[in-house]
């Protein structure tokens, strides 16, 4: 059912004093505004505990633009955006909001804490509001299997799967779906993306950033639920999958649940938690997590989490896939790291030729750096054969020349469109969550890392005979001097 801009549109914000609101939902839509990609009729209606008139609203839409929008504050722009701004208080209800909705189809985007859902989706239904509503909701899609469950038929007593629209932001950054479009519109890169060519590959979430202002948030969600089970599962499904038939939503959900359907959940005695300390970043004394606010002094909530899993398929049987993700990590660093095959034996001996383990690897930079780097064995110029590690390197920005659209654009964009494609069906939910239900239900010790380091050194095992990949890309000079290619 997809809609066209001249379909009029309104979307509400329910949750729209909140933080999510100001820092991301407010600059995206206003930077749709820009692009003349919201609907020509459609207002963006908050919905919140606060008193707010309109004209309140929209200062502090102002100022979430102004802190936040990633192209800045236009007042020519901002003027046409908040024409579009209205704003009804929950102190008035949902009667009086369906009162100020017409009676076309509209948006309602739930920015609020997942435990207030159901009632929230009560009270759409009984306001009449659901009936012509699509409905977005955010992460964490429930706290467990049993739990996501219970929320799924919550749901769908009152909207239809078609309706729902499940947002994981990691969708919606370019350089995932770009992983999609690399490996599936290239036809090089398909031959050798298996168990034959490929020898491991690990996917990296890492943080320097602590967990802020929500300690209490985060000491009852911890890394596995936080960022595991979705963000982390959905690059490795992308990573994974087969190609699908199509370009749709429903083709390239399917291949997503086959991957998460032929993993064998996380073993406990694969995955090692960590939770940081005190330590320094970026030459600043940080606190450790116990110390946060929020946190309970005696908390085991992991800030770390690295765990290896197996997928059983003719693709990739026999090839670990390492995970790892942590807060108040040395740098911010997301990335997909596909090691290769070292060759059957080495022609080039001798003792200035040192042969690196995983001489080819891809390295593919979700954030910060977006880009694509491919390492492989060069000769070094002279009349001896002498090998060093180089890189060749993509960069978005080199390319591009533009700044990729926020992910929350893209994602408004398509629910406004009614395509689900970067969408999480339900289906995929309850698989991701049935993955870490084992270690959820034990989940064993927690080591201490100091913030500032890479993760507590009891992850280095998991990696077993193989060994992670660093973060850090050395750059071409360091490669010369890594001991991959001794100095003459
Ligand atoms: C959110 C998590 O989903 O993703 C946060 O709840 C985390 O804890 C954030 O910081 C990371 O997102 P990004 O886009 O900065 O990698």
């Amino acid at each position: 059912m997809a809609l066209c801009r001249t379909d009029p549109q309104d979307i509400v914000v329910v949750g729209a004093s909140g933080d999510l609101s100001a820092r991301k939902l407010i600059p995206a839509l206003y930077n749709l505004e820009a692009e003349n990609l919201l609907p020509e009729r459609g207002r963006i209606i908050g919905y919140a505990t606060e008193q707010w008139s309109a004209d309140d609203f929209r200062g502090h839409a102002r100022e979430g633009v102004a802190a936040h929008s990633r192209t800045g504050l236009d007042d020519a722009v901002f003027e046409r955006f908040e024409k579009r701004l209205d704003y009804v208080s929950t102190t008035d209800g949902m009667d009086a909001l369906a009162a100020r909705l017409g009676e076309d189809e509209c948006v309602v985007y739930l920015a609020v804490p997942a435990s207030a859902f159901v009632s929230l989706v009560g009270d759409l239904d009984r306001s009449g509001i659901a009936r012509r509503a699509v409905l977005i909701i955010e992460k964490p899609f429930g706290h467990d299997l049993e739990s996501a469950r219970a929320l799924n038929d919550a749901l769908h007593r009152v909207l239809p799967e078609e309706r729902i629209f499940r947002i994981d932001h990691y969708m919606g950054k370019e350089t995932v779906q770009n992983l999609l479009v690399f490996r599936f519109g290239n036809a090089v890169f398909e031959r050798v993306w298996n168990r034959d060519c490929i020898t491991q590959v690990e996917i990296a979430v890492a943080e320097s950033l602590g967990v802020e202002q929500r300690g209490a948030f985060y000491e009852e969600t911890g890394a596995i639920r936080d960022i595991v089970q979705n963000h982390l599962f959905q690059v490795l499904a992308i990573t994974a999958m087969e190609p699908p038939v199509t370009f749709d939503a429903e083709a390239l959900r399917n291949e997503k649940v086959k991957v998460l359907d032929a993993c064998h959940p996380v073993d406990p005695a694969k995955v090692v938690r960590g939770q940081y300390t005190a330590g320094v970043i970026d030459g600043q004394q940080v606190r450790g997590y116990r110390e946060e606010p929020g946190v309970s002094p005696g908390s085991t909530t992991e800030t770390y989490a690295a765990l290896r899993l197996d997928i059983d398929s003719w693709r990739w049987a026999g090839v670990p896939f390492l995970l790892r993700t942590g807060k108040r990590l040395q740098a911010r660093e997301s990335r997909v790291t596909i090691a290769f095959k070292d060759v059957p034996f080495h022609l080039f001996t001798g003792a200035s030729n040192e042969h690196p383990i995983h001489s080819n690897h891809l390295v593919i930079r979700v954030q910060p750096d977006e880009g694509i780097a491919f390492t492989f064995v060069a000769k070094q110029p002279g009349p001896e054969v002498r090998t060093q590690r180089v890189r060749m390197d993509f960069a978005y920005g080199n390319s591009f020349k533009t700044s990729p659209p926020e992910a929350y654009e893209r994602l408004l964009h398509d629910v406004l469109h009614r395509d689900h494609t970067l969408f999480i069906r339900e289906d995929e939910v309850e698989r991701g969550w049935a993955l870490v239900e084992p270690v959820l239900r034990n989940p064993g010790p927690v080591y201490p890392y100091p913030a500032g380091s890479w993760g507590p050194p009891e992850a280095e095992a998991l990696a077993g005979s193989a060994h992670w990949h660093s973060l850090v890309d050395p750059g071409e000079a360091g490669v010369t001097a890594t001991s991959e290619s001794p100095p003459r």
